[in-house]
């Protein structure tokens, strides 16, 4: 990165210095991080929104398509075959990814919000009852709302919702108190995509799993900054998104326990997640075919094996201490603006920060910013309840990922400094 050193913000000293990660290197593993815009050199700053993908992983679709593209016929011919093979190996790197027990754990869906549609579509027909509980949290994003909302209208189950504090934190007494012998279901974000608050999961699902709920992780803003273990968390589901973890747009993840998927009915239907099939009537493949309907998103699927082999080769251990630090750094900055407004102020925070200018619009804020190179996102973030929470219908949300630095984060302070100068 070299657009930096103008920086008019002073060098924050007393802070603890970014983890040993070779920043620049990485950098260079990311084409598009090369580029301009309106003649400014790209500052990436909407990772939560989607994360760019490294050249490994570009060139791993690009190889899919030069050489083994087919579709799944498995043992009709060669290239089907090594289709198979390669989709297979993807969903081993993700089961070994989130700790699961066995490849056969992980069901491959389009992203996050079709995962939590199949398990709250699923729940629907075979878990939930009339009078039984949803929990959810006050932080979810919309895809961990609505369809638990669909779920709820036609079984005659009731949402309740866990409460965050004015830093946005969740009330674990609170939390607590919602729980009972009708929690059916608990869903939770690991991560807040406004907020940035990483949530107690493990505590969360201790706590529901004593009234014997079961418990699904929305894991799309947790997989790409914490190290995530479905064991060690405790957890009955766990989903994510591949687009935001550097791999493909179109594929995402549903991990569950065996015992689980093992139980549950079909969701679509299709080919592909049959053994046979009558007009009178189908007999279904095991877990996870069986809820994997049609084609399956090949290309994007080895492509998320290729961008968890890139994570693994980084350490994600060695990334969240990275962008803790970045993350501590920018927030001193950007507090420092005046009449900017920061909202939430998690314990523990991950990727994103979000905040709100006095008498400019965050649109207005987000369109001056692009105009010097630097991207962020404004609006709902596709999660208005809790903006509604803080009494707003949107913010700026800056999100950060380890390829960004902190003369990245310097600019951003910079320009804001000056956005905030023209009121
Ligand atoms: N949920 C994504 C975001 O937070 C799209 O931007």
């Amino acid at each position: 990165m070299n657009a930096v050193s103008q920086s008019a913000s002073p060098p924050i000293e007393s802070m603890p210095k970014p983890a040993m990660l070779d920043v620049e290197s990485i950098r260079r593993d990311f084409p598009i991080l090369q580029r301009k815009v309106h003649g400014k050199p790209l500052i990436w700053l909407d990772s939560a929104a989607t994360a760019q993908k490294p050249q490994a992983v570009i060139d791993r679709v690009s190889r899919f398509y030069e050489h083994e593209n087919s579709n799944v016929h498995r043992g009709t011919h060669t290239l089907a075959e090594e289709a198979c093979d390669a989709c297979e190996r993807a969903r081993t790197r993700v089961a070994a990814f989130l700790g699961a027990f066995s490849m056969l754990e992980i069901v491959f869906v389009r992203g996050t919000t079709e995962g939590l549609n199949l398990l709250a579509a699923i729940f629907s027909e075979s878990l939930l009852r009339p009078g039984d509980e949803i929990v959810l949290t006050a932080a979810e994003h919309h895809a961990n709302i609505v369809p638990w909302q669909f779920a709820a209208k036609k079984t005659g189950a009731v949402i309740r919702v866990a409460p965050v504090d004015d830093n946005g934190d969740i009330i674990l007494e609170e939390y607590e108190h919602l729980l009972g012998p009708r929690t059916r279901v608990v869903s939770i974000t690991h991560i807040s995509n406004v907020l940035g608050t990483v949530m107690p999961i493990r505590e969360m699902t201790a706590l529901a799993k004593r009234h014997g709920a079961t418990v699904v992780i929305d894991g799309a803003q947790g997989v790409p900054h914490r190290r995530v273990d479905v064991q060690e968390i405790g957890c009955d589901f766990y989903v994510f998104s591949g687009h935001k973890l550097f791999a493909p747009m179109g594929i995402g993840a549903v991990y569950g326990r065996m015992e689980m998927w093992e139980q549950m009915p079909p969701w679509q239907g299709g080919g592909n997640m049959v053994e046979q099939v009558t007009f009178e009537n189908s007999t279904f493949a095991p877990p996870p075919k069986r809820f994997e309907a049609g084609t399956p998103a090949l290309a994007p699927a080895v492509g998320l094996g290729a961008a968890i082999d890139y994570l693994n080769g980084i350490g994600l251990d060695a990334i969240e201490q990275y962008e803790t630090a970045l993350l501590d750094y920018a927030l001193e900055g950007i507090r420092s603006v005046n009449g900017l407004r920061l909202i939430g102020q998690p314990r523990d925070r991950g990727g994103v920060i979000s905040f709100v200018m006095d008498g400019i619009p965050d649109m207005e804020v987000a369109r001056v910013l692009d105009a010097e190179g630097i991207a962020v996102r404004a609006g709902t973030h596709c999660a208005q309840p809790i903006l509604a929470r803080f009494g707003l219908e949107s913010t700026v949300r800056p999100s950060f990922a380890f390829y960004n630095t902190r003369a990245e984060a310097d600019m951003l302070v910079d320009a804001l400094r000056r956005i905030g100068c023209r009121r």
